[in-house]
C-alpha cells in the first residue's frame, strides 16, 4: 500500500499512569487510511488503555495525538466522534430489545418536524448502512439479541459508520465469537478497509489478527516492543516480540523491546 500521505492517526510517545503503574509507557504508533493495524500482547500490556486516550475515554498523561497530520486533544468521547473516531468494544454496548435501527440511532434519532421519531427515515437508513456491510441481513424487525454475534457486531458497525466514521476501533472483537461468526467479522473488516477506514484491531491472540493486518503493533508492560509490517515477518516472529520482547530483524525495536543478544554479549549492560 502507499503511505505518501500523512497518517490518518498518529500517535506519539503516549504515556498514562494509574497509582505508580505505568500502563502506557512512551508509546508511538501511527494509522493510515484503508490500512489495519493489529494492537498485540498479553492482557494487560496496555493495549486497551491506549486506545482509551484516543477514543477519549482517559487522557494522557504526556504525548501528541495528531488526525491527518494536526495535532488535537481529545477530552472525552464526543469529541474523539467529532474526529471520526468510533470504538466498537467486545461487549458492542447494543441494547439487547430494541431492533437494529433503533440501535443505530440509539441517542441520535432522527426526528420528524413535528418532532416524533421518524422510523421510515431510521430503518430506509438502517436498510442502506447494513446493506453495504451485510447485504444478507433481512432481520430488520427482530430485537437485536436474537441475531447471530456476527450479525451484533454489523449492527455495532454500521452504527460507527454511519456517523462518519474514519477510524475504528474494535478491541478483541472475536473473543466471544465461533469460527463461523469470526469469519464474517474478518469479511466486515476487508469492506471497511476497501472504503478506506482505518483500523485498529486489538487481540491477546495473534491467530485472530496475523491474516487481517497490514501491520502489527506489539506492546508489553505498557511499552511498545515494535511495529512489523505482517508482509516482512512470519507468526512465529511476532509471537517472539509478545511473550520475549524480542523483535526480529528488519523490525525497528520501540522503548519495550529486550536486547538482542549481540547487545548482551558486546554491550555496556554484558555480564561477566
Ligand atoms: N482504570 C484503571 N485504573 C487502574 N489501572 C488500570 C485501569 N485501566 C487499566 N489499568 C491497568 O493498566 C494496565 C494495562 O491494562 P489494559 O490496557 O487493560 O491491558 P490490555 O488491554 O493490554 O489487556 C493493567 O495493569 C491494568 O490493571
Ligand atoms: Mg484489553
Amino acid at each position: 500500500m502507499t503511505q505518501s500521505h500523512s497518517p490518518l492517526v498518529d500517535m506519539r510517545n503516549m504515556s498514562i499512569a494509574f497509582g505508580g503503574n505505568k500502563a502506557v509507557n512512551d508509546v508511538s504508533i501511527d494509522l493510515y487510511p484503508g490500512e489495519v493495524v493489529g494492537l498485540l500482547g498479553h492482557n494487560g500490556a496496555g493495549k486497551s488503555t491506549l486506545i482509551k486516550i484516543l477514543s477519549g475515554a482517559y487522557r494522557m498523561s504526556r504525548g501528541e495525538i495528531r488526525i491527518d497530520g494536526q495535532p488535537v486533544s481529545i477530552d472525552n468521547p464526543r469529541e474523539a466522534k467529532a474526529l471520526g473516531i468510533e470504538t466498537i468494544y467486545q461487549t458492542l454496548a447494543l441494547a439487547d430489545n430494541l431492533d437494529a435501527a433503533s440501535n443505530l440511532f440509539l441517542g441520535r434519532e432522527i426526528r420528524t418536524r413535528w418532532n416524533t421519531l421518524d422510523d421510515a427515515a431510521m430503518e430506509s437508513a438502517c436498510r442502506q448502512v447494513m446493506g453495504r456491510l451485510n447485504p444478507n441481513f433481512k432481520r430488520f424487525k427482530d430485537p437485536v439479541k436474537s441475531l447471530s454475534g456476527g450479525q451484533r457486531q454489523s449492527v455495532a458497525i454500521a452504527r460507527a459508520l454511519y456517523f462518519n466514521a474514519r477510524i475504528l476501533i474494535m478491541d478483541e472483537p472475536t473473543a466471544a465469537l465461533g469460527p463461523e461468526e469470526t469469519a464474517q467479522v474478518a469479511e466486515l473488516i476487508k469492506h471497511l478497509k476497501s472504503e478506506g477506514i482505518g483500523i485498529f484491531l486489538i487481540s491477546h491472540d495473534i491467530h485472530d489478527v496475523f491474516d487481517l493486518s497490514d501491520r502489527v503493533s506489539v506492546m508489553k508492560n505498557g511499552q511498545l516492543v515494535g511495529t512489523a509490517e505482517v508482509s516482512q515477518v512470519t507468526k512465529d516472529d511476532v509471537l517472539g516480540m509478545i511473550i520475549l520482547g524480542k523483535c526480529p530483524e528488519g523490525v525497528v525495536p520501540g522503548p519495550g523491546a529486550s536486547p538482542t543478544e549481540n547487545t548482551l554479549e558486546e554491550g555496556p549492560l554484558a555480564m561477566p
